[in-house]
C-alpha cells in the first residue's frame, strides 16, 4: 500500500515543482518583464526579482530531479543499466539529459548574461551593446522555457507508455 502512495506523492510533487518552474517562467515573461519597461527601476528590479526566482527556482528543479528519479524507479527502472535497455528508462535519460541542459542554460541566462545585461542598463542604457546584451539574454531566456515545455511533453509521452526511441 505505501509505495502506492509514495509513487502518487511523488507524481503530484513531480508536477506541482514543474509548474511552479514552467509558470513562473511565463509569468516573468509575460507580466513582469513587460510591466517594467521603459520604468527608471527597471534594471534594478529585474536583478532583484531574478534572484529570488532563482533561489526559489533551485529548489523547485531539486524537487523535480528527486521526484523525476523516483517517478522512473516506480516505472521499473531499478538500475542504472535499465536507463538505456528500457523505452522508459531511454525516455528518463532524454529527459535527464535535457534537464541537464536546461539548468547549465538557465545559470548562463541568470549568472553570465543577465548579470552583464543589467550591469549596463545602469552604466549606459542607450548603448548599442546594451541592447544586444538585453536581447541575447532573453532569446536564452526563451530556449529556457521552450526546453522546460519540451521536457513536460515528454512527462506526458512517458505517462502514457509513448518512448522515442
Ligand atoms: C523542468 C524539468 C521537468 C519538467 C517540466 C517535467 C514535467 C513533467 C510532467 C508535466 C509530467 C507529467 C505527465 C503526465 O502525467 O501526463 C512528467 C512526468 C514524468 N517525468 Fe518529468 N519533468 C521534468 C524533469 C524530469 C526529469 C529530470 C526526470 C527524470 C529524472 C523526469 C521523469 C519523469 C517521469 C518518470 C514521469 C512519469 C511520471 C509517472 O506518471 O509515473 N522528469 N514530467
Amino acid at each position: 500500500m505505501l509505495p502506492a502512495w509514495l509513487a502518487i506523492a511523488s507524481v503530484f510533487l513531480h508536477l506541482l515543482a514543474a509548474a511552479f518552474w514552467v509558470g513562473g517562467m511565463l509569468f516573468l515573461g509575460i507580466v513582469v518583464v513587460p510591466a517594467l519597461r521603459g520604468t527608471p527601476e527597471r534594471a534594478r528590479m529585474v536583478e532583484r526579482i531574478g534572484l529570488l526566482f532563482e533561489r526559489a527556482g533551485i529548489g523547485a528543479l531539486l524537487l523535480v530531479l528527486l521526484t523525476g528519479l523516483l517517478n522512473l524507479w516506480f516505472r521499473g527502472v531499478r538500475s542504472v543499466e535499465q536507463l538505456w535497455e528500457t523505452p522508459v528508462g531511454r525516455m528518463g535519460l532524454l529527459k535527464l539529459g535535457l534537464f541537464l541542459g536546461m539548468v547549465g542554460l538557465s545559470l548562463w541566462h541568470n549568472r553570465v548574461l543577465g548579470k552583464r545585461a543589467v550591469r549596463l542598463l545602469q552604466e549606459a542604457p542607450e548603448h548599442l551593446q546594451t541592447r544586444q546584451l538585453w536581447r541575447w539574454s532573453s532569446w536564452v531566456g526563451r530556449l529556457v522555457l521552450v526546453v522546460s515545455l519540451v521536457l513536460v511533453f515528454l512527462g506526458v509521452l512517458l505517462a502514457r507508455g509513448v518512448s522515442l526511441w
